[in-house]
């Protein structure tokens, strides 16, 4: 395994994060409503993991160093997790195990359906990340992989349906996708192979 201090260290950053939470919610130090707070922050969790994985073939691209390609399928699975303990934050603290109301929050609160099509997608992604999977499908595997752009549009349009009166996050987090996605059209991502290696490719096509 390469990277192994590497890999270590954000495995230990990231896995600590929601015991630190619960240490704080232990603590009282969550306000009046921890509950809340920690599925609010799980979700939060969640999306930033969601970027951070996107982002590492960029910087990889942007650095030449192959330690970042090294932990995405890691980041990956933790934005899983993440959304996973969102979701049971949601069931346990804010539908109080009430599953017959579910039917009922959805037609008030239709975010949670767009949260839900987003967890799905996620699911799918984890699911799929084996080594064993990618051979499986072949040329199918970066097809599906491609759902993870779906994916953000969804956890965005549903954050943004919960923080409307706090936009200005919202925008910090949709502006970090919209350059990630404008990463994704070959000239641009060509461009940032160029910065590295000092060669400007795209100039030279250009003339
Ligand atoms: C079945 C799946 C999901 C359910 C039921 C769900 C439910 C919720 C609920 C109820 C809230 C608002 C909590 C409150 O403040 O009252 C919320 C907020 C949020 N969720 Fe989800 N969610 C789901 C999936 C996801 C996914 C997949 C992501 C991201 C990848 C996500 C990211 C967020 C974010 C960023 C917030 C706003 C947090 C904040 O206020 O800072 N959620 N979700």
């Amino acid at each position: 395994m390469r990277y192994p201090l590497w890999r270590s260290a954000v495995f230990a950053c990231v896995a600590s994060q929601p015991l630190y939470w619960l240490y704080l919610a232990w603590q009282f130090a969550l306000g009046p409503d921890p509950g809340k707070v920690l599925v609010d922050s799980l979700g939060e969790g969640a999306l930033v993991l969601l970027l951070l994985t996107l982002s590492m073939t960029p910087l990889q691209r942007l650095t030449g160093w192959a330690g970042w390609l090294a932990v995405r399928r890691q980041l990956g699975l933790w934005c899983f997790t993440y959304a996973l303990l969102h979701l049971t934050g949601y069931l346990y603290f804010l539908l109080g195990g009430e599953f017959s109301r579910l039917g009922e929050e959805l037609r008030e609160r239709p975010y949670i359906l767009v949260g839900g099509l987003g967890f799905v997608g996620l699911t799918v992604l984890a699911m799929t990340s084996s080594r064993w999977s990618m051979r499986r499908l072949g040329r199918r595997w970066k097809k599906v992989h491609g759902l993870v752009y779906l994916i953000v549009i969804l956890a965005l349009l549903h954050m943004l349906w919960v923080v409307r009166a706090d936009a200005g996050r919202w925008a910090f987090y949709a502006g970090i996708a919209a350059a990630l996605l404008l990463l994704r059209i070959p000239v641009v991502s060509a461009a940032l192979a160029s910065v590295r290696s000092g060669r400007n490719k795209v100039g030279i096509k250009l003339k």
